[in-house]
């Protein structure tokens, strides 16, 4: 499976601070068998983070898009409404789960707007800015979204354990 990491970040862009939540994800879709084909900072700009979301899906770059940052309530902000605007079907249940899990480690949990979707044979998850919290939500749902995955890719149809 292929993996494109996106961090939505202005200092990050600006080059005015180290991308260290890109990084983690790398590291725990590599120790997962995945393969990373981009990693891409870019600024918290609706348009942009939107071009970029879309152009890897249409050309098909990879099956699985992991973004980090601009899940918060900042102004700036807006990965979540990047993520809903390229939408094709909602993936509600990937962020539901992340909160509820993550409640246990901070109730801030609970102010994170990230999103999932699919958009052509590409599913996008968001996950919040900080390493700490990549960490803690990509390692609870990174064992179910091979299962996904397959399905998306046409590669099982079964379900059953
Ligand atoms: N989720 C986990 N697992 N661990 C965390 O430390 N931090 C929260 C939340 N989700 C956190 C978390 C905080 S403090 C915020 S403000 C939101 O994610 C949004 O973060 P973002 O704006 O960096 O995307």
């Amino acid at each position: 499976m292929r993996v494109a990491v996106i961090t939505s970040s202005d200092s990050g862009y600006a080059g005015k601070r180290e991308d260290v939540s890109g990084p983690v994800i790398e590291e725990l879709v590599q120790a997962a068998g995945y393969e990373v084909v981009s990693k891409t900072i870019l600024p918290d700009d609706y348009e942009a983070l939107k071009n970029a979301l879309a152009g890897i899906c249409d050309n098909k770059e990879a099956d699985l898009i992991l973004t980090t940052g601009g899940t918060g309530f900042s102004p700036r902000d807006v990965m979540p409404e990047a993520t809903a605007a390229v939408a094709e079907r909602m993936v509600p249940g990937i962020p539901e789960a992340m909160r509820a899990y993550s409640m246990q480690f901070t109730k801030r949990a609970m102010l994170s707007r990230a999103a999932s979707c699919i958009r052509k044979q590409t599913l996008i998850v968001n996950l919040p800015g900080s390493p700490k919290a990549v960490r803690e939500c990509l390692e609870y749902i990174l064992p179910e979204l091979n299962h996904g995955l397959e399905i998306l890719l046409g590669k099982t149809g079964e379900c059953a354990r």
